[in-house]
């Protein structure tokens, strides 16, 4: 009788958690339950919240698989579907893409990202050549991160899912077998041999380029912490155009986990890129000057983050860290977007970087601001 009357409580306590004076009160379940199966319509329930994409041409790509015709898409097995998933309706301003991509998330590990309350592009890669050719050139700055986000545009010029990241005209046979697919992000030999520039890709392989020659020009500066050393000053100084070129310019940077998310060092090394910019490019000092800056903050943090690193960058940490750079950017007219939310549920093989997928989704992020940008204003 006493056994009986404790694993009643047990019950009570964990599933109903209803507790009276240390008495079990007897509650039947069903009957607790049964308000909410008569308002359950089976017939709604899966069409909410999520609205089907517009039916108009310019949403075409949004709902096909946009690598069916990418090299190695078998072999690589990634499906633009399985990375994003359209709804509508869609963002219709800058601001409003940045907060929907910036909050959107996943419903389960690694299932297609989506925005929140409005929708972001798929474009495909005509689009991605299209609007890379509006500007003279998108200039990344940062560290590992950035470097996997010119690696993933890359892939998309190039439709090359297998080795679009990478400079795959040098490979040794060996490098041809590691640095394939996911691995190309995944495998630390194969970091060093991520494109840095698509000037190099048109210098040495110019027919993997789905781009019409000298139309696009998308370079990254590794510039991975505050101090910035001389040196790396001196070469992001030559990367910008010394005369005001008939195309803007458009800065895409990433900073944080090289200064352990300190806000100040960010802060910065955010100013000092600025600074440097405006004494090269001095036009852009001008009163409403067209002048596109873009600051990421660092994905989400993976079970694989190395105990060292955790207290310091840390999901707790991102978060805040992502928060803080948003109100600081934002005061120096830097547009912010934040990755946390995107990469939260998505694979990172190291506890840092996201693989070729979630570096899909980045690019294609950024891809959806550039598209953005009043360019007729310049
Ligand atoms: C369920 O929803 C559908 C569509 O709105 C509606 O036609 C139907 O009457 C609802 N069924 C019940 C039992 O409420
Ligand atoms: C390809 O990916 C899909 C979806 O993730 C999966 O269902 C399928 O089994 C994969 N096929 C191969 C050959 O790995
Ligand atoms: C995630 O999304 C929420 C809104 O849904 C937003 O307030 C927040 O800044 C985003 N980033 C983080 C790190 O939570």
């Amino acid at each position: 009788m006493f056994f009986a009357g404790f694993l009643c409580c047990l019950f009570c306590l964990f599933l109903v958690r209803v507790s009276n004076g240390g008495k079990c009160t007897t509650l039947s379940l069903p009957n607790a339950f049964s308000g909410l199966q008569k308002t359950f319509n089976s017939s709604v329930g899966t069409q909410v919240p999520f609205e089907a994409p517009e039916d108009v041409p310019y949403r075409r790509p949004d709902a096909v698989d946009t690598f069916a015709d990418y090299k190695y898409r078998a072999a690589c097995n990634i499906s633009s579907q399985e990375l994003h998933a359209p709804f509508s309706p869609l963002c219709q301003d800058r601001q409003s893409v940045l907060t929907a991509m910036s909050s959107g998330g996943r419903i389960g590990k690694d299932a297609p990202f989506m925005p929140r309350g409005c929708d972001m592009r798929w474009f495909n890669t005509a689009e991605v050549c299209e609007i890379l050719s509006r500007f003279d050139r998108v200039i990344i700055t940062g560290d590992s991160m950035m470097r996997h986000l010119i690696g993933s545009l890359n892939v998309l010029i190039r439709q090359d899912l297998g080795y679009g990241a990478v400079t795959d005209w040098n490979f040794s046979p060996d490098e041809r077998k590691e640095c394939f697919c996911n691995n190309q992000f995944n495998v630390k030999g194969c970091s060093v041999q991520g494109i840095y520039k698509t000037a190099d890709v048109m210098e040495h392989d110019p027919m993997s380029v789905a781009c019409d020659a000298g139309t696009i020009n998308v370079a990254i500066e590794e510039i991975i912490r505050f101090p910035i050393p001389p040196d790396e000053i001196e070469r992001f100084k030559t990367s910008l155009p010394s005369t005001k070129p008939n195309r803007p310019v458009a800065f895409v940077m990433g900073h944080g986990l090289w200064n352990d998310l300190d806000l100040q060092a960010s802060v910065n090394w955010l100013d000092k890129l600025m600074e440097t910019t405006t004494i090269k490019m001095p036009w852009l000092n001008e009163p409403g000057a067209f002048f596109p800056r873009l600051m990421l903050t660092p994905n989400a943090a993976g079970i694989g983050k190395p105990t060292e690193w955790r207290a310091l960058q840390g999901n707790e940490a991102l978060m805040e860290f992502e928060e803080s750079v948003k109100v600081e950017a934002a005061k120096r007219g830097v547009e912010h977007l934040g990755t946390w939310n995107m990469s939260a549920q998505a694979s990172k093989y190291d506890g840092t970087h996201l693989d070729l997928r979630g570096n899909l989704v980045k690019g294609m992020m950024v891809m959806n601001w550039l598209n953005m940008l009043d360019v007729e204003r310049y």
